[in-house]
C-alpha cells in the first residue's frame, strides 16, 4: 500500500502538506485552510480502514481531499469507494482538483453537504473517519454507531489536539457499550471505536 503509492498522488500530497504548514502561520482564515492530518495519521487510518471488515468507507470532513488520498489506497485493496462529505464550497472544489490530479476521482464519491442530514442514507459502514467541526461530533457518531458493522471501526481526529472542545465526546464514546473505544496518541489523537 505504502510502497506503490502513484506518484500524481505521492506529488499532490507533498504540495499539501507545505501548504498546510503555511495556512497554519501566515494567518490564513480558518474557512481557506487545509487543516488537515499529518502524514503518520493518514498511514495509521490507511492501516485501519484496509483491515476494517467487509462494508462501506466514509469520511466526514473531505477539507483539500488529503486525508482522503490515504484512505483512497486503503480502498483500493478492499475495493471500495471512498464517500466523503464536505459542505464548503471551496474546499469540494478544492478536493474535486486533488482527486483528479492524484488520479482517483473514479475511486471516491465526493457528497456536497452537511454530513449530519445525508449521513442517515448511508449503512453498513466499515470504516468511519470523522474530521469535522468539534461541535458536531457527538451527532456525527450517533448517525454512523448504528450503521456500523460488528468489528466496523469509527476513527475521531483531534481528541489530544482539541482535548477540552472533544472531552465530553471522548467520556460518551468511552461509556458507550456499544463500542470499545480508546485514545491512540498519534498526530492530533485519535479516538478509535470498535462496534462490538
Ligand atoms: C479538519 S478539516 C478536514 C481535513 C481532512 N480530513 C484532511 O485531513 O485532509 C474539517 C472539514 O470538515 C468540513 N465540515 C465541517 N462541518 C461539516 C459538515 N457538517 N458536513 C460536512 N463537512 C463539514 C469543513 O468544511 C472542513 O473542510
Amino acid at each position: 500500500m505504502f510502497h506503490n503509492i502513484p506518484d500524481s498522488m505521492l506529488k499532490r500530497m507533498k504540495e499539501m502538506e507545505s501548504q498546510d504548514v503555511i495556512d497554519r502561520t501566515d494567518g490564513t482564515p480558518i474557512t481557506k485552510r487545509l487543516r488537515q492530518i499529518p502524514p503518520e495519521t493518514g498511514k495509521f487510518l490507511a492501516l485501519l480502514c484496509a483491515s476494517a471488515p467487509k462494508g462501506n468507507v466514509v469520511e466526514i470532513g473531505t477539507s483539500g481531499g488529503y486525508s482522503g488520498m490515504w484512505l483512497s489506497l486503503a480502498c483500493r485493496i478492499r475495493g471500495d469507494q471512498l464517500t466523503t462529505f464536505e459542505i464548503l464550497p471551496n474546499k469540494i472544489e478544492l478536493a474535486t482538483q486533488t482527486f483528479r490530479t492524484a488520479g482517483i476521482e473514479d475511486a471516491i464519491n465526493l457528497i456536497r453537504g452537511d454530513a449530519r442530514q445525508l449521513l442517515d442514507q448511508y449503512h453498513q459502514i466499515a470504516f468511519c473517519f470523522l474530521d469535522a467541526e468539534k461541535d458536531i461530533y457527538t451527532d456525527c457518531y450517533e448517525k454512523v454507531i448504528p450503521n456500523l458493522v460488528p468489528g466496523g471501526l469509527l476513527a475521531a481526529d483531534n481528541v489530544l489536539s482539541h482535548q477540552d472542545d472533544l472531552a465530553s465526546f471522548v467520556e460518551h464514546a468511552e461509556a458507550d457499550p456499544r463500542v470499545d473505544a480508546l485514545t491512540v496518541p498519534i498526530g492530533k489523537g485519535v479516538l478509535l471505536c470498535r462496534k462490538i
